[in-house]
């Protein structure tokens, strides 16, 4: 589960590691994940967010190992998301004289979840402070990234930021630091927690960086994964890109079928969109998982998606990928809707009202046909492949 790791002078990673978790609200998380709490021993003693409660008495564990658990002055709750909130009934009764800081929306979200009628809450918004003996903490709304009441805690004497779920990544490793887990991995579960957590906030993300670049940092704790000591300007500038879905020369064939007739047409359209220069790529949605599927989808250029009609409807595999699709706001896309149909069509149309309604430029009207594609629709399919392959040639 891990130990405390001392990431500053007097300050501590105190949080745990959850190795086989590989379900997080639907996320598949297949690194695992850490849920991250850092305890600052200073004159007063501060803990910085609590861990899923699950895991609240090997939290406790580890802050015993450097400090009494009852002498916390200050829980300092970062975000009321459970994963960092649910351990604060236990802090509190093990330090019940702490006094817990948080924002209005995080006082008033810790209240719904646990209560906690007796507790002493501080309420505090952006560039309020609070001194803790040698270091000054100041705080950082930073509402809607993740959660309304959502914040981050700088500490300018140790050029640190405690960036609660900022800059995370679903990734349990041995290595507490960035540089301990091979880079590439590392972008990679950045680049899929932002993905399919954060791209939605593209706005808000725009809105933080700014205010996060400003700080004179060289550590950015994490409330998920590592701690980041040497990637801190890739992090920022991957959020840059991010925030606006910056895309490239990529285009995704995205389907499922029933009697392959869906699937021919996918494959027309990924051949007339292969060519050199462009990433084209085929995904089965019955045969790939969603989570990795946005992280295709953050830097696309374009998506080809596909439904059969089954029952006069879109099949569910489709449904849930442009449910989630839609969730997630990408933006700075186009797209197209295909797919066959019997007697009845209705796939293909509803996946091209549900692109619209996720706001990706469609460059055509749904590209169906009945029972089996033909040779002449086959040619239509390598002419919407080849279609987008020339759009998002321009990303290069
Ligand atoms: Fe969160
Ligand atoms: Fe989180």
């Amino acid at each position: 589960m891990g130990n405390p790791v001392e990431i500053k002078k007097n300050i501590y990673s105190v949080g745990v590691k959850d190795w086989n978790v590989r379900d997080f609200h639907g996320y598949t998380t297949s690194r695992g994940s850490t849920y991250n709490a850092y305890l600052i021993v200073d004159e007063k003693i501060a803990l910085v967010d609590t861990v899923k409660n699950r895991f609240s008495s090997r939290l406790l564990e580890n802050i015993a190992k450097i400090v009494d658990p009852a002498k916390i002055d200050y829980l300092i709750s970062n975000h009321t998301e459970p994963d960092h909130s649910s351990s604060t009934p236990h802090v509190m009764a093990a330090a019940p004289g702490a006094t817990i800081i948080a924002t209005a929306a995080g006082k008033s979200g810790l209240e719904k979840y646990y209560g906690g009628s007796d507790w002493k809450i501080n309420v505090v918004k952006t560039g309020d402070t609070l001194n803790i003996g040698s270091r000054t903490l100041s705080f950082v709304a930073t509402p809607m990234a993740h959660w309304p009441d959502s914040m981050v805690t700088y500490s300018p004497s140790d050029k640190l930021l405690f960036s609660m779920d900022i800059f995370g990544q679903h990734f349990a490793s041995s290595g507490c630091f960035d540089d301990e887990v091979p880079y590439d991995e590392l972008m990679r579960e950045a680049k899929k927690y932002y993905a399919n957590i954060i791209m939605h906030l593209g706005k808000v993300v725009k809105k933080t960086l700014p205010a996060v670049e400003q700080l004179d940092i060289d550590m950015a704790a994490p409330a998920h994964g590592l701690i980041l000591r040497k990637h801190i300007p890739d992090f920022v500038a991957s959020y840059k890109d991010w925030a606006d879905c910056k895309p490239t020369p990529k285009v995704l064939v995205i389907y499922d079928t029933m009697w392959m007739s869906t699937e021919q047409m996918a494959k027309a359209i990924l051949e007339g969109a292969t060519r050199p220069g462009v990433d084209a790529k085929l995904i089965k949605l019955s045969v790939n998982d969603l989570t990795e599927i946005m992280t295709e989808v953050l830097d696309a250029g374009a998506l080809a998606v596909g439904s059969p009609t089954l029952n006069n409807n879109i099949l569910p595999t489709c449904a849930a990928f442009c449910a989630y699709l839609r969730g997630l706001k990408p933006t700075n896309k186009i797209g197209a809707a295909f797919g066959s149909h019997g007697w009845a069509g209705g796939g293909a149309k509803q996946v091209d009202e549900e692109l619209e309604k996720t706001g990706i430029a469609r460059v055509r009207e749904p590209l169906t046909c009945v029972y089996k594609p033909d040779a002449a629709t086959l040619e239509e399919c390598r002419k919407l492949g080849a279609e987008l392959a020339d759009k998002v040639e321009q990303y290069k």
